[in-house]
């Protein structure tokens, strides 16, 4: 028979074994939660804890209802499904009096579903936000307004007043005084729409997070994720005014000696703070799920977790996060690329021009120094000189496609430990990669169609999400599935009569 010893016991200097599997696991499958809670208060009580004062005996309880429940019902049917007792667990150490902690250990899986739900949202507003540039749109409304701005033009009385608004921006005077009406109204409805979409992923992220941190269907960790996220998601709306601004502030064009678009340093941060929150959304997501995966299917994930432990693992992890970073940081090299319109030059590959790449004097122009000394001709070039920054743009695709390539060639030789999912990610990583290198090369050639530039945007989300599957896949469960994993393979080991993990 299997006996635990609860930390929080230990902790309290109560080291023999409390409560067997079995008393537990009768007691949860015959009676309802806020009997069990009181009858395992019982037999704590009767076997050793009358030393302790009440507290903490509902302390040391409740801890150990929480751990017996899943253990034993893992126990006696490893196939059975968790969820049931993770909720009669959290209702029955809600229910004792002082309860440890009122957060449940694992979220409920609607969180997950939250969370990759509007995942799905972000990475449509980040395509039509692409779609917004690329048809020159982002600058038809003038003005920041938060709630008010949700309403359209709603007649053509409105439409004219809006039109005169734009007129008196700099977009308008000097590059489109041709445009009547009709066309306003397109540039002026694809910029809404993409504010729209950003107001409703607020409304849909930001509403059901409350509710469930308020009803405690999510665990401390996963809230404060989630809160998290509603803060960005907020920042998110606050960097697209201050990306529009830099476009129709003369003081602020005159300054970066631009045309009216907006900065590409502003449009980079707000294309990377939108990846950031599809990102977090993602793995959060995906670790709820996860977690809740475990919970129905132990014997499954047995032999996943002795994988992630596997010290050989290390290098490999090592090299899927550094595989993360450089697809990101190429992503926001192609935001620079857009940003500048360094698209509309050297439309060859894999030369430049004549050459393999321009020359010194042109990549590093003195031309966009802004001090005396010249001392920063370097990084300005770098962010702001075209040829430069479409260089750059090259040697760092060029630089992810290897880097993916190498380390799905590394794990063909440890494949047996790598996690079936995280190789299955990896594999589909080198499709993605190959095809968004020949769609950044199609979109160069053919001078940045709507379509290819938008699907190639498109590429890169998804690229990264696969990469951030791989990382995910590879990643250890929360502290209380693990030590579930761990007790099955004991008592499996006990069972094969082989020696057990560590
Ligand atoms: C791993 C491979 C690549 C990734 C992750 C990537 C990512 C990106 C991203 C995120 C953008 C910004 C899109 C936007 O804001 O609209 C972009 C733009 C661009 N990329 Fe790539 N890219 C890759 C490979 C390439 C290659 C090989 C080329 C061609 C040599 C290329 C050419 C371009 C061009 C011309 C743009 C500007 C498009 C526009 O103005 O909308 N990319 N890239």
């Amino acid at each position: 028979m299997f006996f635990f010893q609860n930390p929080s016991l230990i902790r309290l200097g109560l080291k023999a074994p409390l409560v067997t599997n079995k008393a537990v696991s009768n007691v949860f499958h015959k009676t309802t939660p806020s009997s069990i809670a009181a009858t395992i208060k019982n037999i704590a009580a009767k076997r050793s804890l009358s030393a302790v004062s009440t507290s903490n005996v509902t302390f040391a309880t409740s801890s150990a209802l929480r751990f017996n429940a899943r253990g034993s019902s893992f126990f006696t049917s490893p196939t059975r499904s968790f969820s049931t007792s993770l909720k009669q667990l959290n209702i029955a150490s809600q229910s004792a009096s002082k309860p440890t902690s009122k957060w449940p250990a694992n979220s409920h899986k609607a969180v997950g579903y939250l969370c990759i739900g509007t995942s799905i949202l972000v990475f449509a507003i980040v395509v039509l936000g692409g779609l917004t540039r690329l048809t020159e749109s982002g600058l038809s409304i003038t003005e920041w307004k938060p709630v008010t701005g949700a309403l359209p033009p709603m007649n053509e009385e409105d439409w004219i007043a809006e039109f005169e608004k734009y007129k008196a921006s700099p977009e308008f005077q000097l590059l489109n005084s041709g445009m009547d009406l009709d066309d306003f109204k397109f540039i002026y409805s694809m910029e809404w729409s993409h504010r729209l979409l950003g107001r409703i992923i607020g409304m849909v992220f930001v509403l059901p997070t409350f509710y469930f941190i308020a009803t405690k269907r999510v665990s401390l960790k996963t809230s404060a994720k989630l809160l998290g996220i509603c803060g960005l998601i907020g920042l998110q709306g606050a960097i697209g005014w201050w990306m529009v601004y830099s476009g129709i502030d003369t003081n602020l064009l005159e300054e970066r000696r631009s045309k009216p678009t907006v900065s590409q340093y502003r449009l980079a941060t707000h294309l990377g703070a939108a990846f950031v929150v599809y990102c977090a959304m993602i793995s959060t997501g995906y670790s709820v799920l996860r977690n809740q995966w475990i919970m129905k299917n132990p014997s499954e994930y047995a032999k996943y977790f002795q994988q992630i432990q596997s010290k050989s693992l290390s290098r490999f992890k090592l090299f899927t996060k550094g595989m993360f970073g450089l697809i990101f940081l190429t992503a926001m090299s192609g935001a620079f690329v857009a940003g500048l319109d360094a698209g509309l030059i050297y439309n060859t590959f894999p030369h430049m021009g004549e050459d393999w790449i321009p020359s010194k004097a042109e990549l590093f122009d003195p031309v966009y120094s802004r001090v005396k000394d010249q001392a920063d001709l370097w990084w300005r070039n770098m962010l702001e000189n075209q040829a430069t920054v479409q260089l750059e743009h090259r040697i760092l695709a060029t630089t992810t496609a290897i880097v993916v390539f190498a380390t799905h060639m590394y794990s063909h030789r440890i494949k047996t430990i790598i996690p079936r999912h995280a190789y299955k990610w990896l594999n589909i990583s080198m499709g993605v990669v190959t095809l968004q290198y020949i769609l950044g090369m199609c979109t160069l050639l053919y001078l940045v169609p709507t379509d290819l530039a938008a699907a190639h945007q498109a590429g890169a989300l998804t690229l990264l999400t696969c990469a951030l599957l791989v990382i995910n896949n590879l990643k250890k469960p929360s502290k209380a599935n693990m030590m579930i994993l761990k007790k099955y393979l004991e008592e499996s080991a006990k069972k094969s009569g082989a020696k057990p993990l560590n």
